[in-house]
């Protein structure tokens, strides 16, 4: 009934995250919030990691994109689950180290890093910096020399697949800010630069061809591509490529019109091809690491609003508006992403009306959605977006000066607050006179 498998509607007709009533959330925390299940978060990482044990016989790691959903508890749950994390920036990176996060399974991205992001990388052992362009790998042989240490790096390589999805969300195509490009032969001159540096050990070349994709084939497709590119370095440069890191990207449910596969579909198809290749060009198997954000993260969150005014223009349109909007999700007004809304207090009335949901923000293309299926909605009433556990709270703002929303984790039949709610003295903290 719902695009997560988490909700569901009690006695009383409320929404249910994990169990608890949604109503009740709010009456407890207030409006906007952010919920997210753990257990669902949980069951997402391991359906993951079982599927390297099942198909490629567990040589590999799960990194979790934390650009989806960073917090402290969220880094906690992933340490707990013993996978890896893909930070892009120090403060992800500093949220991580803040709850003693492994460094060795951090995968350090990002295609401007600072000289401070890499010197802090060296500093605190990242486990592989994945190295986007010439101009940074020289700078990290020179900060990794200082340290006296060799960097581990991986090089983001553009692989030159078309992945079928929103163009700001691809990233694989020769026309991509990310990354070296293979069909030019900018990687393999990046390569012997790199195998020539006494500071830099290339341990291995990673891809991602985009996000929200539904379709296997790119991703084999990458791989193909990928493990012919190592060959190419093994004959031509007698050197070893060990890790294959094949990105993230694996498409979830929004609405019903969107088909997600069975993520162990995914390594089931990329681990045959990888042995297939493998064998035929008499490679060693290289170490796998994939890297999922919105597929672990997007589908265990839901965001609760208050509705406000409702404006009914006749022949056009109903916007109805919410005490959220842009500041607290801005994929709307990025993608025209589209999501699924539940009036959370009426959940198990039919959807009869269609509206636009309007946030509060001074913009006009403040919108979550439009043409919203909704069931009979008033003012006073819950509206929940479903699916916002990704690209939300990572990419809110504080435009028009609004406090981001509280995030909650619910679990087991409890929930507690992972992120406070912002006040107006922290809108005002950084601020002098
Ligand atoms: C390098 C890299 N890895 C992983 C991801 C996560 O993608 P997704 O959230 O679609 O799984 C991204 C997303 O932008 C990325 O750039």
């Amino acid at each position: 009934m719902f695009v997560s498998k988490n909700l569901a509607v009690n006695e009383k007709g409320h929404l249910t995250i994990g169990g608890i009533d949604s109503i009740e959330l709010t009456k407890k925390y207030g409006t906007p919030l952010y919920v997210m299940d753990e257990d669902l978060i949980r069951e997402h990482c391991r359906s993951f990691k079982q599927s390297i044990d099942k198909y490629y016989g567990g040589a590999g790691l799960v990194c979790y994109a934390s650009k989806a959903f960073c917090c402290k508890a969220m880094c906690k749950i992933m340490m707990d689950e013993g996978i890896g994390l893909d930070v892009v920036s120090e403060g992800e990176l500093y949220t991580a180290a803040s709850v003693g996060f492994p460094m060795d399974k951090v995968c350090f991205h990002g295609n401007n890093k600072t000289d401070g992001e890499l010197s802090i990388a060296i500093e605190k052992k990242v486990g592989r910096i994945i190295v986007d362009n010439i101009f940074e790998l020289e700078r990290l042989n020179k900060i990794a020399c200082k340290a006296g240490i060799k960097a581990n790096i991986m090089y983001r390589i553009k692989p030159g697949i078309d992945a079928h999805t929103h163009d700001f969300v691809k990233t694989g195509q020769i026309d991509s800010k990310f990354g070296f490009a293979l069909e030019t032969g900018e990687a393999f001159e990046a390569v012997k630069m790199a195998i020539a540096l006494d500071n830099i050990n290339l341990v291995g070349l990673h891809c991602h061809i985009g996000s929200q994709i539904f379709d296997i084939d790119p991703f084999v497709h990458a791989a193909e591509v990928m493990i012919n590119f190592i060959a190419k370095i093994k004959s031509e440069l007698g050197y070893e490529v060990k890790e294959l890191n094949l990105g993230g990207g694996f498409g979830i449910k929004y609405t019903d019109a969107d088909t997600p596969v069975e993520y162990d579909k995914y390594m089931e198809k990329v681990s045959a091809k990888v042995k297939a290749l493998c064998s035929e060009k008499n490679l060693e198997l290289p170490f796998i690491l994939i890297e999922p954000g919105r597929s672990i993260a997007a589908p265990a969150g839901v965001t609760l609003y208050t509705v406000g005014g409702i404006k009914n223009i006749p022949n056009i349109r109903t916007y109805v508006s919410i005490d959220g909007g842009m500041c607290d999700n801005p994929r709307y007004a990025l993608y025209k992403s589209k999501y699924d809304a539940v009036v959370a207090n009426r959940a198990s009335e039919p959807k009869n009306e269609t509206v636009t949901i309007a946030g509060k923000c001074c913009e006009s293309g403040d919108l979550i959605g439009e043409g919203m299926p909704i069931q009979h909605v008033e003012a006073g009433d819950i509206i929940a977006i479903l699916a916002t556990g990704a690209y939300n709270y990572s990419m809110s703002s504080n435009y028009n000066r609004i406090p981001k929303p509280a995030v909650v984790m619910v679990k087991n039949g409890s929930s507690r607050v992972v992120v406070k709610r912002e006040t107006l003295e922290d809108i005002i903290r950084n601020d002098l006179e």
